[in-house]
């Protein structure tokens, strides 16, 4: 099997060759003057099974995750499977206004035009699996961020609202520690208050574990609260790190001790490594891995 890394998964693929023993197949990616995308693969691959590995975040990537599947079912490859380390588009999963289009749809049914089954991490509603037409599994970073955050000595797990507190189960059955989740409060017309649940954060260390941390708006709240409260150290960790716009600078300035993400992005957070996740899913789900 062959493991092909496109631009915004470098690091991920690199690694998951490395965890299945697999090469990595050559190509060359380049853009025209135009900004318009161009890819060749340098290695025959007919009769081959190849992993294409490509984050579809931000737009670009998109394009060029599609034509990198339509070289390698050009090419002849006996089996193609996807894995989409960040599926963008997870969050439109759902027509929430009359004539709006359901994004995460429309991307899963292009990605399905080609190869034999699709792999995402850590996906914003699982339900997003059924938008594709061809087999589609999903895995989770969470494990692997507990094992970093273990070292961390963390008092207790926190997920930013209730319908995060699976994640934060998971994660802190994972360190042995407690797990509780971010109750917003209304104090008054412009007050709310950010509290856990049942645990006091008073001298605690905690972590605030999320799927996604984009603007870095809903965890820098949480962490000035926790910090108002008394917490010693809060630390945020999600799967996939957009860091858009001065999200980076909110979480610093709220009093974040530590910000940690996976590589399901690339950016200075990558701290942790998807890649097993997905190496162990191969190996359990897809014969040919
Ligand atoms: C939302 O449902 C997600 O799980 C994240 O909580 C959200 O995407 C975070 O966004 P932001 O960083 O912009 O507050």
């Amino acid at each position: 099997m062959y493991v092909l890394g496109g631009t915004s998964a470098r690091h991920i693929a690199g690694n998951l060759a490395r965890l299945l023993h697999q090469p990595m197949l050559h190509a060359t990616y380049k853009r025209f003057p135009d900004n318009e995308f161009y890819i060749r693969l340098l290695e025959r691959i007919d009769g081959e099974d190849v992993l294409l590995v490509q984050t579809a975040y931000p737009d670009e990537k998109i394009i060029e995750l599609f034509l990198m599947q339509d070289a390698v079912h050009d090419a002849g490859a006996k089996t193609m499977t996807t894995v989409v380390p960040y599926f963008g588009y997870s969050r439109q999963d759902k027509r929430f206004e009359e004539g709006e289009a359901i994004s995460a749809r429309a991307i899963a049914q292009h990605i399905s035009l080609h190869g034999d089954a699709v792999i995402t991490v850590d996906p914003h509603k699982e339900h997003i699996l059924k938008f594709f037409s061809i087999p589609a599994y999903s895995c989770s970073a969470v494990n692997t961020l507990a094992q970093y955050l273990k070292e961390k000595h963390i008092d207790f797990i926190l997920a930013p609202d209730k319908g995060a507190k699976e994640r934060a189960r998971e994660a802190a059955g994972a360190i042995g520690c407690k797990y509780d989740y971010l109750e917003k409060t209304r104090i008054d017309g412009t007050t709310v208050s950010i509290t856990p649940k049942t645990l006091d954060a008073r001298d605690k260390q905690v972590a605030i574990i999320d799927d996604i941390i984009s603007t870095g708006g809903t965890m820098a709240q949480s962490i000035k609260e926790l910090k108002k409260q008394g917490a010693k150290k809060v630390f945020v960790a999600c799967t996939h790190g957009l860091f858009v716009g001065t999200a980076k600078e909110k979480l610093l300035s709220a009093g974040c001790d530590e910000i940690i993400a996976t590589d399901t992005i690339e950016n200075e957070f990558s701290t942790v490594s998807a890649a097993e996740c997905i190496a162990y899913l191969l190996e359990q789900t897809l014969p040919f891995a």
